[in-house]
C-alpha cells in the first residue's frame, strides 16, 4: 500500500506487466497505470529502445522497460513471477499463448480483443482459469469493451432484449486531405478488410460478407450521419450468450473516414494482408510484417512529435427490447477528443478501460475467476464514473414507450 499525496487516499501498489508496451495502445496504459494508480509497471516489448523511450516518458521511477519476446515460454514465465496482472496490449494472434501463460502462473490477465474466432477459443479456457483462481478478462479496449459494457449496461434497464448494435466512426475536424494513418494496428486493419464478420441473426451466430449491412448511423458531431459496415469484430461473439435476457441480434458496424476507407481498401487489394513471404533483394519479408514494421517505426516517432491534430472517437451502442410489456431502447453514445496532455483519442478510449480492469482485478472489485467479456465482469456504473474522469464519456439515453388506449 502507498499514500495518495494529494487525496491522502491509501491506494493499492499494483504490478502490472503490460505486453506490447511501446505500440500505440500499450503505451498509454502504461501511463494511466502509473498516472491514475501509481502501479508499478513492468514495460514490455520486443525492441528495448522503444520501451525505454516509454518509460522515460512517463515516469522511469515507476516504470521498469525490460525486452521481451512473448512467445518465449521460459521468459513469460519469469516475467509473470513478479506482478499482479499482466495486460496484453500485442497483436491479437498473441492472445491465446499469453493467456494460457498468466493461468499458468496464476495471474489475473486482460486483453484487447480475440477477432471473434480467438475469442471462442479463449473462452474455451474458462474451467483452466476458474481452476488458478485467476480472471481472464478477453476484448477490454473500447470496443470491444466499454461497447460491451454498454450493452450489458442496456441490457440491465430492459426486460427483455431484442438486439445490440455497435457503431464505431473516428475523425478529424479539418478536411482530411493525408492517406489515413490506421488509429489501431495495421495488422488489425488489414485482417479486417479480408477476413468474413460475424454476427448473431436471429439467435445464431452466423458469417455475413466483408463491408455488407451498410447502413446510415446518426453519430454525434462532427461525425453525424456516417455510413457503416459489418466488419469482423468480437462483440457479437459473446454479447448475446452471457448478457441473455433472449437478446437475438448482435451486430458490431464501423463507419470509416472516406479516405481511410479507400487507404486500407488499396492496401488490402494490392496484396498487403498476406503472410506469404517474398525474397526482396536477398531478404525474406512477408508484405503484412512488412507494412507493420513500416507503421509500428511511424507510430514511435509520431509519438514524440509536436504537430497536434484535432481527432475524435465515437462509439455508439443500441439495445432494444421491451420494458414493462412495451418497446423499449438504450442508446450509448462514448466520445473521446484528443488532449494535448494524454495524447491521441483512440488510443485513451481503447487504453484506460484495461487499466481500471487491471486495478479492479487486483484489488478484488472483480471476483469472478474463468474467462469472461467484459459483459459478465465489469460493473457498468463505477466503470463509466473512472472513464469519466480521463475524459472519455458515456451518454445514456433511455426511450420508453407508453400506451393510453388499453
Ligand atoms: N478493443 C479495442 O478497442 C481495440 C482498439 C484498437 C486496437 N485493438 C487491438 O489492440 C492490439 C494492439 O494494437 P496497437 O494499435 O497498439 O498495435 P501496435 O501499435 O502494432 O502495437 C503492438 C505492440 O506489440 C508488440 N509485439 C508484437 N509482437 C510481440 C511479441 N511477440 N512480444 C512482445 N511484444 C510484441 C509490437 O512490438 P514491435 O513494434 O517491437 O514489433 C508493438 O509494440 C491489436 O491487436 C489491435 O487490434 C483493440
Amino acid at each position: 500500500m502507498i499514500y495518495d499525496e494529494k487525496d491522502g487516499r491509501v491506494v493499492l501498489n499494483m504490478k502490472a506487466l503490460v505486453i506490447g508496451a511501446s505500440g500505440q495502445i500499450g503505451a498509454m496504459t502504461v501511463k494511466d497505470l502509473v498516472d491514475s494508480y501509481k502501479a508499478d509497471v513492468v514495460a514490455a516489448d520486443l525492441d528495448l529502445d522503444k520501451v525505454k523511450q516509454v518509460a522515460k516518458a512517463t515516469n522511469p521511477n515507476r516504470v521498469t522497460p525490460v525486452k521481451l519476446d512473448a512467445t518465449d515460454g521460459k521468459a513469460m514465465a519469469k516475467a509473470l513471477k513478479r506482478v499482479d496482472v499482466v495486460l496484453n496490449s500485442a497483436w491479437y494472434e498473441l492472445n491465446m499463448s499469453i493467456m494460457n501463460a498468466a493461468i499458468k502462473a496464476g495471474v489475473h490477465y486482460t486483453d484487447l480483443g480475440g477477432f471473434y474466432d480467438g475469442t471462442l477459443k479463449q473462452l474455451k479456457l474458462t474451467k483452466k482459469a476458474e481452476d488458478a483462481g485467476v480472471t481472464c478478462v478477453l476484448g477490454i479496449g473500447s470496443t470491444p469493451g466499454i461497447t460491451n459494457v454498454c450493452g450489458a449496461a442496456g441490457a440491465n434497464k430492459l426486460d427483455s432484449v431484442d438486439s445490440i448494435s455497435i457503431y464505431c466512426t473516428w475523425g478529424t475536424k479539418q478536411k482530411a486531405t493525408k492517406a489515413g494513418m490506421p488509429a489501431y494496428s495495421i495488422r488489425t486493419v488489414l485482417d479486417e478488410m479480408t477476413q468474413k464478420p460475424g454476427i448473431v441473426d436471429k439467435g445464431r451466430k452466423i458469417r455475413v460478407p466483408i463491408m455488407s449491412g451498410e447502413t446510415s448511423v446518426v453519430m454525434p458531431e462532427p461525425s453525424g450521419k456516417v455510413t457503416a459496415h459489418y466488419i469482423k469484430h468480437s462483440e457479437p461473439a459473446t454479447m448475446a450468450d452471457f448478457i441473455g435476457k433472449g437478446t437475438k441480434h448482435v451486430s458490431f458496424r464501423i463507419g470509416f473516414p472516406d479516405v481511410d476507407l479507400a487507404t486500407f481498401k488499396t492496401l488490402a487489394e494490392l496484396g498487403f494482408s498476406s503472410e506469404k513471404e517474398l525474397n526482396v533483394g536477398g531478404c525474406k519479408c512477408s508484405p503484412k510484417d512488412y507494412i507493420t514494421a513500416m507503421y509500428t517505426d511511424a507510430v514511435s516517432s509520431a509519438r514524440h512529435s509536436k504537430e497536434i491534430v484535432d481527432e475524435y472517437d465515437y462509439l455508439r451502442t443500441d439495445v432494444t427490447g421491451k420494458k414493462d410489456r412495451l418497446p423499449a431502447r438504450c442508446t450509448f453514445f462514448v466520445s473521446t477528443w484528443n488532449d494535448r496532455k494524454t495524447g491521441l483519442s483512440s488510443a485513451r478510449d481503447t487504453a484506460v478501460p484495461p487499466s481500471i480492469t487491471a486495478n479492479w482485478l487486483a484489488d478484488g472489485k472483480i471476483d469472478k475467476r474463468g474467462v469472461l467479456p467484459p459483459e459478465a465482469c465489469i460493473d457498468p456504473e463505477p466503470f463509466f464514473k473512472e472513464l469519466g474522469k480521463r475524459k472519455i464519456m458515456v451518454d445514456e439515453q433511455l426511450q420508453v414507450s407508453s400506451k393510453y388506449y388499453r
